[in-house]
């Protein structure tokens, strides 16, 4: 694979670099700076289906104290996240308009199990992937980015970090409830890296906040 290890990019924190699998092409970084009423309008989107999803989870999983706990908490930041997102396009002059959805989410919910306790597992094995990788683009883009959107970002990546590490602690819990083997939960995350990782570098004729490699740098 062409992309470099993700530890090579500056500013990404270890531990997010040492967990994803490849780091965001630098095409897309190009892109991204240069089409920011898409960014911020998908990053909106974004923010509040993070919240949503949390929410989902909590009515799906009402029993699980801690799993509550903590998405309840993740949700009312994801939506304070929203409205910050809100207000930089507010001050930029940037008018909502709804956006389709990109491939990335549902290309890792297609890979999701149906049944229970993996169907657990893999759900927040696969939110642990999404605020990962959602970590990395902000500090990739913190640095390049005109001012307030810049510092804006960079105070984004710790909260990010914060849920990678929620999503990852409720895994390996979900796991021992679930009696599953941790050999069993590295392949598993494996397998789901390497959905993640072909979803970030493959061509993508698409540009939004979690997309793919841009169509016009893939045909060079
Ligand atoms: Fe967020
Ligand atoms: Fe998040």
């Amino acid at each position: 694979m062409s992309a470099q290890p993700t530890a090579l990019c500056a500013g990404v924190p270890p531990r997010i670099a040492a967990f994803l699998q490849v780091a965001t092409p630098q095409a897309w970084v190009e892109r991204a700076l240069a089409d920011p009423e898409v960014l911020l309008l998908d990053h909106a989107a974004c923010e509040q289906k993070a919240a949503a999803t949390a929410l989902s989870l909590m009515h799906r999983y009402a029993a699980l104290e801690r799993l509550v706990e903590r998405m309840s908490r993740l949700a009312r930041e994801e939506l304070r996240h929203f409205e910050q997102v809100r207000a930089q396009m507010r001050r930029a002059g940037i008018h909502f308009r709804p956006l389709s959805a990109s491939r990335y989410a549902a290309g890792l919910r297609a890979s999701v199990r149906h049944t229970e306790p993996a169907r657990l597992l893999d759900t927040l094995l696969v939110g642990a992937l999404i605020e990962a990788r959602s970590c990395e683009r902000f500090a990739l883009l913190a640095p390049r980015l005109p001012e307030p959107l810049g510092r804006f970002y960079g105070g984004l990546l710790a909260s990010e970090a914060r849920h990678f590490e929620d999503y990852l602690l409720l895994a390996r819990e979900a796991a021992i409830a679930g009696s599953i083997a941790e050999a069993e939960v590295e392949v598993r995350l494996g397998e789901l890296l390497a959905v993640e990782a072909v979803l970030v570098t493959a061509p993508d004729p698409q540009f939004r906040f979690h997309s793919g490699l841009p169509e016009s740098s893939a045909a060079s």
